[in-house]
């Protein structure tokens, strides 16, 4: 499969997620303007991508007649929770002073630097889930996209069933739908059936029941935003899952690359928690869900406390709070 993002043509290439899985189609984004646009619209989307879209879209303001360090405040800004995108964003304007190439080109080493820490990191973190899981072949559950659509290329939680899978490990993976924007439906068990990985998606809310059943032997997850102490931010459910693992015993893993710790924050009180569009819940494809009036509450990210997690892993191997 091509990368999620990528850059040709003096334009960001990106996969658009919003049309999977039942389109696979291209989308170029030639400006600021367009790029932001695409960020909010989760057309491309998942923290290790962002940060890559983070460079990208510093490398094709330098390219234009604007403000760059302007431009680049707004890309910044286009998502608040996940800290890779604002990382991405500065790593690229660092070189602004060396010219339009000299952006473009550490913009493109972060790309390559990408696949090669999430393929390291989720290597690692297939051995703590080997260490910590006694049965074989494993059941493992995923939530929201961790996986080659989420990064540049190879995936961070999703990226450990890759190796496993290769493997002969894996008997099964319980896909969260992951509601509202069904990220799990349609993007996670798009990539389990590319790669032949046998899946069933299941509602979020039969998440605990799986755990009850004996079903899960252990939760695999990827991450937005990771404080110092070990919190982490990620897709709305997450804390709730983490809970209904320590309650039955099941490990709960997080793969995500370093760049993904914010060391500027103690714990995770302080992690920016984005707020959605309400439609996202009050319709489905124009076809209105609740009565006219309702109000939502559309946070798109939780933070986990640190001791519900088994192991926070990084290209590093366990991080340590
Ligand atoms: O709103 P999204 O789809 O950008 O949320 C993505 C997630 O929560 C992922 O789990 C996280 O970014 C880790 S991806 C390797």
């Amino acid at each position: 499969m091509r990368r999620t993002i990528d850059w040709a043509d003096d334009a960001v290439v990106i996969i658009d997620q919003t049309a999977l899985p039942g389109d696979f189609r291209l989308l170029r984004l030639r400006t600021v303007d367009q790029l932001v646009d695409a960020i909010q619209r989760l057309a491309v989307r998942g923290a290790p991508a962002l940060g890559a879209a983070g460079a990208l879209g510093v490398a094709l303001a330098a390219r234009q007649n604007v403000d760059v360090e302007a431009e680049a405040g707004r890309i910044a800004n286009a998502r608040p929770t996940a800290v890779n995108l604002a990382w991405g964003v500065e790593r690229a304007l660092g070189k602004l002073g060396q010219g339009p190439e000299a952006v473009l080109a550490e913009a493109l080493a972060l790309l390559d630097e990408d696949e090669q820490l999430n393929e390291t990191a989720s290597r690692h973190a297939a051995e703590v889930v080997l260490a910590e899981c006694p049965r074989r072949p494993l059941r493992l559950l995923s939530h929201c996209n961790a996986g080659r659509l989420a990064t540049v290329g190879w995936g961070s939680a999703l990226g450990v069933v890759w190796h496993l899978h290769a493997r002969g490990l894996v008997e099964e993976v319980l896909v969260d739908e992951t509601r509202p924007l069904l990220q799990g439906a349609r993007l996670t068990a798009w990539e389990l059936a590319q790669e032949n990985v046998p899946h069933r998606v299941q509602p979020d809310s039969a998440a605990a029941a799986a755990m009850a059943r004996g079903l899960v032997d252990c939760v695999l997850v990827g991450a937005d935003r990771i404080a110092a102490n070990g919190d982490v931010a990620n897709k709305i459910g997450t804390y709730g899952l983490a809970i209904a693992a320590r309650h039955h015993g099941v490990p709960f893993v997080v793969v995500a690359p370093s760049s993904t710790v914010d060391k500027t924050l103690a714990d995770g009180t302080g992690i920016a928690i984005e707020e959605r569009d309400a439609r996202e819940l009050t319709e489905y494809a124009g076809v209105p869900l609740t009565p006219p009036g309702s109000r939502v509450f559309n946070p798109a990210f939780d933070v986990t406390p640190y001791e519900l997690v088994t192991a926070v892993v990084t290209e590093h191997g366990r991080f340590v709070p």
